[in-house]
């Protein structure tokens, strides 16, 4: 039997293809490996070991694996704990530091390293992606399959298959696929085990079927819950803008509905009740339109600044040139805080920007969103910085980012507690919508903040609690 390679999306038939190949390990199904351990990584090591498959992790950052080993997520990831501390100790999952363990261990091996912006560009640095395929491919000794996951430029799965050609033997006829990832921190145990979609492209029915039958753990727990996981086959450039254009479209979104708030502070209309309306129309819906202070995060950002780098290289710069203005109206939301903070505490906004000085105020979030400890790219900690640099004393509280925002931005007091934070506070500014802030009772922190003031940039508080609270309440967008 072989699998078809199609660039149009196909139906998954696991019955089909597990019997196709067999893992070059001689294990009953293919070990897996997940080349970087870190948000995405790590996550897909310890889901792929629940899902019953043997696994090694391999990272060059010997402190995360040392961490890993013992039991202990490096980050915070709900429900990611419990699995990893089970998985080890069922002995399916393993954490190394050695690429030859992995070629040794490995029949399909993940690549999960970061593609991070680069520091004097827009694009995307693939040095990372180089690093690990070149080191794979030159310990590896027999027939293996490489998949990239990591998020990447078009091209960059060709450009792989040329790495691999230089650097492993070639009589091992190592092959690539390409499988780009989807999952939300936050929510990505879930992401991970029952996918919405799977994306895969590959070149050869024996490429096919070893990464079929490295998700087969996916599809049999789908089938026991009587669902079923699309997977579109497709080839190598749809898969790799099929991650570009879908992290495109959600910003797109985003900086949409920021944009309206803009236009609803001008009219006086509120956003609030204009998202609502306009998401009762199925072919817009609700999600992804609540405004606020904007996208942040280790992916979104960058990846839609390397898809305008990548695009503009192959010509088409204007096709995407609306994400400029979309990167736009994003990074103008964190300056929006600012400006309202001033305003709100009678404080002058001079040629070298506002004075906040002699002001005391509790910032309420330091990650990019809630559930999680990732501060990349944090809207929430770019207005803190404007806020501390305009001479305010901030403090900061947030349930899970302090460890990973005190490195970034060491310069703001850091408050054990949500109390803490709004004692003495003339402002209180809630920039991550946790719930502990959703739920936070304002008549409690009424009585310890000095100024009862309070900018919503999230739009998650219920502002007539907190007005009834004899809080005065500014949202994002709203009258
Ligand atoms: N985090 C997410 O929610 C998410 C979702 C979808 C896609 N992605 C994509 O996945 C990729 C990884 O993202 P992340 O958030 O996990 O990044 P991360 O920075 O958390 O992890 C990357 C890991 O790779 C390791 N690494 C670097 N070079 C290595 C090498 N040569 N060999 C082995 N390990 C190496 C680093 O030490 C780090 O632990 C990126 O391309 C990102 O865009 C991330």
């Amino acid at each position: 039997m072989t699998i078809p390679y199609s660039s149009s999306p196909s139906p998954f038939s696991p019955a089909a293809v597990t019997e196709v190949v067999a893992p070059p390990s001689g294990a009953a199904k293919p070990r897996l490996t997940f080349l970087g351990t870190g948000y995405l990584g790590a996550t897909y090591a310890i889901c792929f070991a629940e899902l019953g498959y043997e696994v090694l992790g391999v990272d060059v950052d010997a402190d995360k694996i040392a961490k890993l080993s013992a039991g202990e997520v490096p980050f915070h990831e709900p429900g990611l704990d419990l699995l990893l501390r089970q998985n080890l100790a069922a002995g399916r999952l393993r954490f190394g530091t050695s690429y030859e363990q992995a070629a040794d261990f490995g029949d399909v091996h993940f690549i999960c390293v970061g593609t991070p912006q680069q520091n004097d560009g827009m694009s995307a640095d693939l040095t990372y992606v180089e690093r690990a395929v070149t080191s794979l491919a030159g310990a590896l000794t027999r027939k293996a399959l490489i998949v990239g996951k990591s998020t990447v430029p078009a091209g960059t799965a060709s450009w792989v298959q040329q790495l691999v050609g230089k650097h492993a033997a070639p009589e091992l006829e190592v092959e690539v696929a390409w499988n780009p990832e989807f999952l939300q921190e936050g929510h990505a145990v879930e992401d991970v085990l029952r996918p919405n979609r799977l994306v895969f492209a590959y070149e050869s029915p024996w490429a096919g079927g070893i990464l079929y039958a490295a998700h087969k753990g996916v599809f049999d727990l789908a089938a026991t819950e009587e669902r079923e996981v699309p997977v579109v086959s497709c080839n190598f450039a749809t898969a790799e803008l099929v991650k570009m254009a879908a992290n495109s479209f959600l910003a797109t979104k985003i900086s949409f509905i920021n944009a309206m708030s803009e236009v609803c502070e001008v009219t006086g209309a509120d956003v609030t009740l204009l998202a609502r309306a306009i998401g009762y129309d199925p072919r817009i819906g609700q999600r992804y339109l609540q405004a606020g202070i904007g996208f942040g995060g280790g992916c979104l950002p960058k990846d839609i600044r390397a898809f305008q780098a990548r695009v503009q290289e192959l010509g088409a710069g204007e096709s995407v040139r609306f994400l400029h203005e979309v990167d736009l109206i994003n990074q103008r939301r964190r300056t929006r805080v600012l400006k309202l903070a001033t305003q709100l505490l009678d404080r002058p906004f001079g040629p070298a920007g506002p004075d906040l000085s002699g002001t005391r105020i509790a910032v309420l979030g330091a990650t990019f969103k809630p559930n999680t400890d990732d501060v990349r790219d944090a809207p929430s900690l770019a207005v803190t910085t404007l806020l501390h640099k305009a001479g305010a004393d901030v403090h900061v509280y947030d349930p899970q980012g302090m460890d990973n925002a005190r490195t970034v931005l060491p310069d703001v007091t850091y408050e054990p507690t949500l109390d803490a934070a709004v004692a003495g506070a003339d402002l209180v500014c809630v920039l991550t919508e946790w719930g502990e802030f959703r739920n936070a009772d304002p008549t409690g922190l009424g009585q310890l903040a000095a100024g009862k003031i309070v900018i919503d940039g999230r739009n998650c508080l219920d502002p007539a609690l907190w007005i009834a609270a004899g809080w005065e309440y500014h949202g994002m967008g709203r009258s």
